[in-house]
């Protein structure tokens, strides 16, 4: 046998066919059934594993459809069976020969012949005699083992990414991803919408997230971004009448990572021209439905009979779970108790005291409250241990500002016990607590007090760990549960505390409520807007607005921000000339695809469904990449080092 890599193989008689050449593929390898039994098949693909039994040679032969197992005999083909014998695990064969079922073979274990047909495999009826065979290619030994199961450090599987996508959970994945970009081509394009493309090489501008620069060649001493969205490009397009847009996107930013975070990621972007929210919410159910139907064989009109989500106002969702993200597989709510802790005067506890004092004396606004008090409540049937408890604890601990965890245990009477805030609390401020928490003996309840965003970090973070705690979710994944909602409707602007200045929450262009533009000057605090995002079991899967077209409403805007028409005009250039130049009313979103695909397919984080991803301090493991370059090509974009670069640049850099 040789080891050509001609298609033909060297080791076949000069006039047998050549596999590829004439020879040509007639099924994959996860193809074949009872009812082919008897034909003459030709099949492509990579060594699993190989079994030898002196006189037969079984080989399971695997591509990306699945395995078939072919057996080498030499009394049919004794170059083949010579060839088999040499082969190795990841080999690359094309086989021909006839399909037969599967008959018996000898059982090691149980000492006897047993049937040879293997239920949990699709091909496992059928086996196929082989009567030519070729070596395409040889394989050197991988670095681990193409199973599905595998316990291979992630660094490695990265570093030999080409290997560890051979692996089924992988191959499924990406075929998972593969069915969702179809389905949203086929539904945005009946939905009306064109599919356009924008620059990644875009314009810089502060705010958002941070960008990735690129040096500009020509232009010495400037940078071009990388796009962290189509945002500007798409609302353009609205302005210039395609009336409807959609892309499949990729998009650029350099963030600290996380396990829903790449610094390139893929959205499905699209923007609606004469739209309100609804009409939005709409077509990406519809994409939401389809996806589910086409990609998973799920029908989520057996749990949304209406073929709507929910709609949570985000002001709820914030005092009931913490975020404007919240896993609604399971309850547990928090409680608010800033307004009871006020009527009790702090209740006797010191910090609450102080709290309650600032609100008095007018430092704290009620409507805008900068600290607050927050309670969860964890059932006595969940049989948390101290320990348990102190656990749950430590887990908080990364979160920036967390001073730790108050909790409290009921009593049988009612009492407090295991708390630190047993000692000070009056009777009645313990009993109305437990009133208001609806806390019954047996129970705990965390407490969280101080600045208003690091509570609800905490809370909605704790929140989460009890349900892992209690079994109410799994560790990751859906667990055949799928809680779709929007949370709508959040604050247009936020109060920045520093500059005592109201500031855009999202962005400026994003149109206040109808009902609360009357409000825009004289209470900014509280104009909502039509924005929302797609929220599935606790991520944010999508977010959008509806956009503010409107000059009047615009300059309204800007002048809550500080911002006078000079300004603004400095701030926002071509998108206000273009707003101001014939914008139909629009809205859009964009879905999160990674996210979504990582949601569906039950994978741990968003490397498990990229093909070539990240890790988190944003190296590829594979390439190297980023590597330094060799001092010269950073003086040709104009660039100095102001870290010594070795000569020649990076040795890992291969140099493509
Ligand atoms: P937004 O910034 O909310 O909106 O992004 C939309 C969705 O993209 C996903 N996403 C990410 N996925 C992986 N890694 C990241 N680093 C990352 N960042 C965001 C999330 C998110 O919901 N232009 C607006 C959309 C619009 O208003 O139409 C935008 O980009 O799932």
């Amino acid at each position: 046998m040789s080891a050509s890599n001609e298609s033909g193989g060297a080791e076949t008689p000069a006039k047998s066919p050549r596999f590829i050449d004439d020879l040509k593929r007639t099924h994959r390898c996860g193809d074949l059934r009872e009812g082919d039994i008897g034909k003459e098949v030709v099949l492509f693909g990579w060594v699993q594993s190989r079994r030898d039994h002196g006189d037969l040679i079984f080989i399971d032969l695997r591509d990306r459809d699945g395995l078939t197992q072919i057996v080498f005999d030499p009394n049919v083909s004794d170059e083949a069976h010579t060839l088999a014998e040499a082969t190795r695990g990841e080999w690359v064969l094309g086989i021909s020969g006839r399909v037969r079922a599967r008959g018996e073979q000898w059982s090691k274990k149980e000492q006897k012949m047993v049937s040879a047909v293997n239920p949990k495999l699709p091909t496992g009826m059928i086996e196929v005699v082989v009567n030519q065979a070729t070596v395409f290619n040889r394989a050197e030994t991988p670095p681990f083992e193409v199973t599905d199961q595998l316990d291979t450090r992630e660094e490695i599987r990265l570093q030999y990414r080409y290997i560890d996508l051979r692996r089924t959970p992988l191959q499924r994945t990406l075929r998972l991803r593969h069915e969702i970009n179809r389905v949203t081509r086929n539904y945005l394009s009946d939905q009306g919408c064109l599919e356009l493309e924008t620059p990644f090489l875009v314009k810089y501008t502060p705010g958002g997230a941070r960008n990735f620069l690129v040096p500009a060649r020509l232009a010495p001493g400037k940078v071009y971004a990388l796009a962290e969205s189509p945002q500007l490009y798409k609302q353009l397009f609205m302005v210039s009448g395609f009336d409807r847009y959609f892309q499949i996107v990729k998009c650029f930013r350099d963030e600290d990572l996380r396990l829903d975070r790449q610094p390139e990621f893929t959205q499905i972007d699209v923007e609606l021209s004469f739209v309100n929210q609804d009409d939005v919410f709409k077509v990406m159910e519809g994409l939401v439905f389809a996806v589910m139907k086409q990609a998973l064989g799920i029908d989520l009109h057996e749990l949304f009979p209406s073929g709507r989500f929910p709609q949570l106002p985000f002001a709820e969702s914030m005092a009931k779970y913490g975020n404007d993200k919240p896993d609604l597989r399971f309850d547990l709510p928090h409680v608010d108790l800033t307004d009871t802790v006020i009527e009790l005067d702090g209740g006797g506890v010191p910090f609450w005291q102080e709290l309650v004092a600032k609100f008095k004396n007018g430092t704290f606004r009620r409507d805008i409250p900068p600290e607050i008090v927050k309670a969860l409540v964890v059932p006595a049937s969940a049989n948390l241990s101290r320990p348990q408890a102190e656990e749950l604890e430590k887990g908080l601990r990364d979160i920036k500002g967390f001073k730790g965890l108050a909790r409290a245990k009921i009593a049988d009477d009612g009492s407090w016990v295991q708390s630190p805030l047993s000692k000070n609390i009056t009777p009645e401020a313990r009993a109305r607590i437990n009133e208001a928490c609806g806390a019954k003996p047996g129970d705990f309840i965390f407490f969280q007090f101080g600045k208003t965003d690091v509570v609800h970090t905490v809370m909605a973070r704790l929140r989460v760990d009890v349900a892992k705690k209690m079994g109410l979710i799994p560790e990751y994944g859906h667990g055949g549960k799928w809680k779709f909602l929007w949370v709508v409707n959040p604050p247009l602007f936020e109060f920045d505390e520093d500059t005592g200045k109201w500031a855009a929450a999202h962005h400026a262009f994003t149109r206040p409520v109808d009902e609360h533009i009357e409000y825009l000057e004289s209470d900014p605090a509280r104009v909502l807007c039509y924005r929302y995002d797609l929220v599935l079991n606790g991520f944010e899967i999508g977010g959008g607005s509806i956009r503010l077209h409107d000059p009047e409403v615009q300059k309204k805007v800007f002048a809550t921000l500080g911002l006078d028409e000079a300004q603004a005009r400095d701030k926002f250039g071509f998108l206000l000339d273009a707003l101001r130049s014939g914008a139909p009313p629009h809205g859009g979103i964009a879905i999160g695809m990674d996210r979504l695909v990582m949601l569906l397919s039950g994978a741990p984080t968003l490397r498990d469904v990229i093909p070539f991803p990240k890790t988190n301090q944003g190296t590829d493991q594979m390439t190297g990449a980023p590597v330094a370059v060799d001092a010269s090509q950073l003086a040709e974009v104009h660039l100095r080092p102001v870290v010594p670069v070795a000569p020649g640049g990076n040795k890992d850099d291969q140099g493509y």
